[in-house]
């Protein structure tokens, strides 16, 4: 068993592009802080701690080869190296062996992932799925800071149809008007999928106002920390929401969510201001039983969930989020009622 925490181990969503600018900023990542910065053009992540006396280096200036500490200027290049004492006459052998903690970067389509072990088999990227970031389309992002909760109860949530006709009574679904669909799960070896195919739109308001007809929606986990969900109609995308949930400590977690529609006559920015005005309800609805939940788990200690005739994901979300894999293939079709 690896003694590398699992979180550690995948690529995981630290920040938007658009805030790491000159200044550096600090992001916890699985209980790690990292310090990002740009310099010479060149994104930057360190573990957020100076190997000189432990100052954090997020309070430090960039410069133009790298980010200098504020206690006694000690400079970093982005891959760690000391590169300046002042004061001091300072060796590459010796700059190497002062290195900071540098942290796996990658950036694409407006985000900012990192990877905080760097073991040999785990990807050189993360997952990226199209239409996430794909030319031809409009997307905006979605930042809602620190949620209390767990990124694997967030992940779940997502996952789980069931719970959108009881907890987002009215928006998404109807309690009192459910009606038959199709559920489908497809397991890949680090990922899952599962499809609803239905012959009309939800019963919610959210459905009857945003969206002509509804055939298809299909959610996908990739782990560690990706979901994307993505709604189609019989001519094709209507909307998909590819969102990263990067744990933060050990009860928090923080939901990045990309929104991804086919370009039409409406601008872009007013589909993005109509879409958070009309999903602002349910995302405040989700935070708080996150919360609630996670506040009896931290109560009883651990968790321990039940698998009822709905659950037909299992555990196989849990196994992939530890790091584990699924043999690849369909394995459940589910007739029920949403
Ligand atoms: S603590 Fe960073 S330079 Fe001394
Ligand atoms: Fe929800």
């Amino acid at each position: 068993m690896s003694l590398v925490d699992p979180m550690h181990l995948g690529w995981q969503m630290a920040a938007l592009s658009r805030d790491v600018r000159r200044r550096p900023v600090q992001r916890v990542v699985a209980g790690v802080p990292v310090a990002l910065f740009r310099s010479n053009g060149r994104i930057g992540a360190l573990v957020d701690r100076c190997p000189h006396r432990n100052f954090p280096l997020s309070q430090g200036r960039v410069a133009e080869n790298g980010l200098t500490c504020p206690y006694h200027g000690w400079r970093f290049a982005a891959d760690g190296t000391c590169v300046a004492v002042p004061g001091c006459t300072l060796g590459e052998a010796e700059g190497r062996r002062l290195s900071a903690k540098p942290v796996a970067v990658y950036e694409a389509h407006g985000a900012v992932f990192v990877r905080l072990a760097d073991t040999p088999d785990v990807p050189a990227a993360p997952t990226l799925r199209a239409p996430f970031g794909s030319d031809g389309f409009d997307h905006f992002w979605w930042d809602q800071g620190e949620w209390r909760g767990t990124a694997f109860d967030a992940i779940e949530n997502v996952m789980d149809p069931f719970h959108t006709s009881e907890l987002h009574h009215g928006l998404i679904r109807r309690r009192d008007r459910r009606q038959p669909v199709t559920l489908t799960v497809e397991n890949f070896e680090r990922g899952i999928e599962m499809t609803i195919d239905q012959s009309r739109p939800d019963s919610g308001i959210m459905s009857r106002l945003l969206e002509g007809e509804r055939t298809r929606s299909r959610t996908r986990y990739d782990a560690p920390a990706a979901v994307q969900a993505v709604w189609e109609s019989r001519h094709g995308l209507t909307l998909c929401v590819t969102a990263f949930f990067t744990p933060v400590g050990k009860h928090s977690f923080r939901p990045f969510a990309c929104f991804t529609t086919p370009r039409g006559i409406l601008p872009a920015v007013v589909k993005q201001w109509g879409l958070k005005a009309f999903l602002m309800p349910v995302v405040k609805q989700d935070r708080s039983a996150l919360a609630a939940q996670a506040e009896v788990v931290a109560r009883f200690g651990a968790m321990r969930y039940a698998q009822g005739p709905g659950d037909i994901l299992g555990n196989r979300i849990h196994r992939l989020y530890q790091g584990g894999a699924l043999m690849p293939g369909i394995t459940d079709r589910l007739a029920a009622d949403l």
